[in-house]
């Protein structure tokens, strides 16, 4: 899944944008950040459910009537437009029922859902009353909370959430032409494939990738997640440093020593990249393809072979890969274990 909808920008050498590196100077952030009910929907959930919470059914259900149901006015308010009578008592009790179906559902997962361990209780229950603020249950507004997370914390939602969805956790590293052929970089490559500064403009822009025999820049299949900040994409470069699927304990360690003496810092000091109007609109990106010739037809039609492969095996890779990697709970970077090697099985790259 991950579909935002929106992909990198055309390739166009000629763009000054594309040859300029977002370079990010200084360390890590390390000091905790707040994060509201909102930041965790959008750092979990919006990959897939996108900002309104509508998805994209029918692969991807609504969130919004599921949550509805949790709330008893609602609830009563459905069965009387209906002219279904109920009482107050029953109406509570289908509420109830709704809310439990709910939580269940970020504990466990859903068929082609991953499931959210990862999460503390106090993020679910900030969460949920985001999710009835999307909604627009009545009253959901005054139930908002923030909460503080650990940069690495932060990245690990990033990661098992929304890049675990097409990325696997291991496997081997493609060469560019396995890359054209339609394999994804496993998550434990990404940091040797590219620097921080890369991964960021990746991410939240959108960059080619040398694809091909001879290798040439494409540009890429990836859709840019331009609601993400470029210090969550470092927090997510953190979390790949440190906690490396497939390594061992002593590896960690040393990444983190390693992370931390290379430029921790207790700010952000994490500079933007520009962020000049990458929102193309369907005919601007059909003018820039025109433009841009045979290579962007190319890349263009086999991101069309691979959306739908993605589509095919994305979820269920995702959710197959998700119960394996999500099998460690890390709440803190320095404590947390790492994921065993064992647990994880080598990426089975189908698409
Ligand atoms: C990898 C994609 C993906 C992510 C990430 C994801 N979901 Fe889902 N979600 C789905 C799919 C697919 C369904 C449809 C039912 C199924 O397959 O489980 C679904 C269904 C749901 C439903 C039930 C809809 C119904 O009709 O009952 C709720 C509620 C929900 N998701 C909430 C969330 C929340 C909250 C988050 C973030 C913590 C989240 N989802 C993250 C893919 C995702
Ligand atoms: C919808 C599927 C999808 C999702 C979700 C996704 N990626 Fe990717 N990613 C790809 C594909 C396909 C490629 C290889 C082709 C390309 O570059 O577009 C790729 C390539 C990359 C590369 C480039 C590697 C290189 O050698 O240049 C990086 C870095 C990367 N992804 C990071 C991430 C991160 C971080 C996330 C989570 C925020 C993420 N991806 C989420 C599909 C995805």
């Amino acid at each position: 899944m991950g579909s935002t909808g929106r992909l990198g920008p055309a390739l166009a050498p000629r763009d000054p944008m594309l040859r300029r590196a977002a370079d990010v100077a200084g360390g890590y952030r390390t000091d905790a950040v707040t994060l509201h009910g909102e930041d965790i929907y959008r750092l979990n959930c919006r990959g897939c459910h996108q900002e309104s919470g509508q998805g994209a059914p029918p692969e991807i259900n609504s969130v919004i009537n599921p949550v509805r149901a949790t709330s008893l006015p609602m609830v009563m308010e459905k069965m009387k437009a209906r002219g279904l009578e109920v009482s107050a008592h029953d109406a509570a009790e289908m509420a109830r029922q709704a809310n439990d179906a709910l939580l269940k559902r970020l504990h466990e997962g859903g068929e082609n859902m991953p499931a959210f361990p990862q999460l503390s209780d106090p993020e679910v229950r900030a969460l949920v009353a985001y999710l009835k603020q999307l909604a627009e249950v009545t009253g959901a507004a005054r139930e908002q909370a923030s909460l503080k997370a650990s940069p690495v914390h932060i990245g690990e939602q990033i990661v098992k959430s929304t890049c675990h969805t097409c990325h696997g956790a291991m496997g081997t590293n493609p060469d560019a032409q396995q890359l054209l052929e339609g394999s994804i970089p496993p998550l434990s490559t990404l940091t040797t494939r590219v620097s921080r500064a890369e991964m960021i403009r990746k991410v939240t822009q959108g960059a080619p990738i040398a694809m091909g025999d001879p290798a040439l820049p494409y540009r890429g299949r990836m859709p840019v997640f331009y609601y993400l900040t470029p210090e969550e994409v470092a927090d997510v470069y953190l979390y790949l440093t440190l906690y490396p699927p497939g390594q061992n304990a002593t590896e960690v360690a040393e990444a983190y020593t390693l992370a931390m003496s290379a430029g921790g810092t207790t700010d952000s000091q994490v500079d933007p990249p520009p962020t000049a109007g990458h929102t193309m609109s369907t005919a601007d990106l059909q003018a820039q393809n025109d433009d841009d010739g045979i290579m962007a037809i190319l890349s263009l039609s086999v991101a069309a072979l691979l959306a739908f492969l993605l589509l095919a095996f994305g979820v269920w890779l995702s959710v197959r890969e998700m119960k394996k990697l999500s099998g460690v709970e890390v709440t803190d970077g320095v404590k947390a274990e790492p994921v065993p090697a064992a647990a994880i099985p080598a990426n089975a790259s189908a698409a």
